[in-house]
């Protein structure tokens, strides 16, 4: 997506070679008519899987899901990120192993929003290590549901994320893909090359 892409060139910051900043329009700040054109993307790029909802994890995840939602005219989920390991009978539930924070925490969605009926498409802001996405895809696969993908708006295509979810057979897609950054230079995978 072009103009994803010169917005990520004009007001990303790149922090090292694997932390991309965007909190100025996706992440923190949120560009509201960006968020509804990527979400008009993605309900383009999965129109033909018949999605009957989209699934996201909290936090920065929330606006893409929402804009996802409404360009295909579903409902949206957002995971809930939980500390404590509080099992519950009533939710569907993966723990995640945060690898910036250090720390394993629990993933769940209620059973009431997800059932062997649905076809599900997961969104999320970033593709990096995967560790979050295969926790959700773990939860769609528990509760019987059909997976039509995941979309994510900016995969950094030098980490793992994008093989784990191949791994499992998952059609993933995403916006903008980084090949390689580092402070002062960003490298894309051009989409006539995908
Ligand atoms: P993922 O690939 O499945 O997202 O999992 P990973 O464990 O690698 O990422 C951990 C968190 O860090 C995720 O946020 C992810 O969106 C975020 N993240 C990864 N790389 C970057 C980056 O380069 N820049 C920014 N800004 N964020 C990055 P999260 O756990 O979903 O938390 P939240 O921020 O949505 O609350
Ligand atoms: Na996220
Ligand atoms: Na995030």
């Amino acid at each position: 997506m072009k103009v994803l892409e010169e917005r990520i060139r004009q007001e990303g910051l790149i922090l090292s070679d694997t932390v991309l900043k965007v909190d100025s329009f996706l992440n923190h700040q949120v560009d509201t008519r960006l968020a509804l054109e990527i979400g008009r993307e993605f309900g383009r790029i999965f129109a033909d899987e018949a999605v009957t909802k989209v699934l996201t994890i909290e936090a920065s995840g929330i606006q893409f899901a929402m804009a996802t939602g409404i360009a295909l005219n579903v409902p949206f989920i957002y995971a809930k990120k939980k500390k404590a390991v509080t099992l519950s009978e009533e939710v569907y539930s993966a723990p995640v192993h945060s690898f910036t924070r250090g720390e394993t925490y629990q993933v769940s969605v209620s059973r009431k929003y997800l059932s062997p009926s649905d076809r599900v498409l997961i969104v999320d802001d970033f593709l990096a290590t995967g560790a979050a996405l295969v926790g959700l895809v773990n939860i769609v696969r528990e509760s019987g549901a059909k997976l039509a993908g995941v979309g994510c708006v900016i995969e950094k295509s030098f980490q793992e994320g994008r093989r784990l979810l191949e791994e499992m057979n998952v059609r993933v897609h995403s916006l903008a893909r980084i090949a390689s950054m580092s402070p002062g230079e960003i490298r894309f995978i051009e989409e006539s090359a995908i």
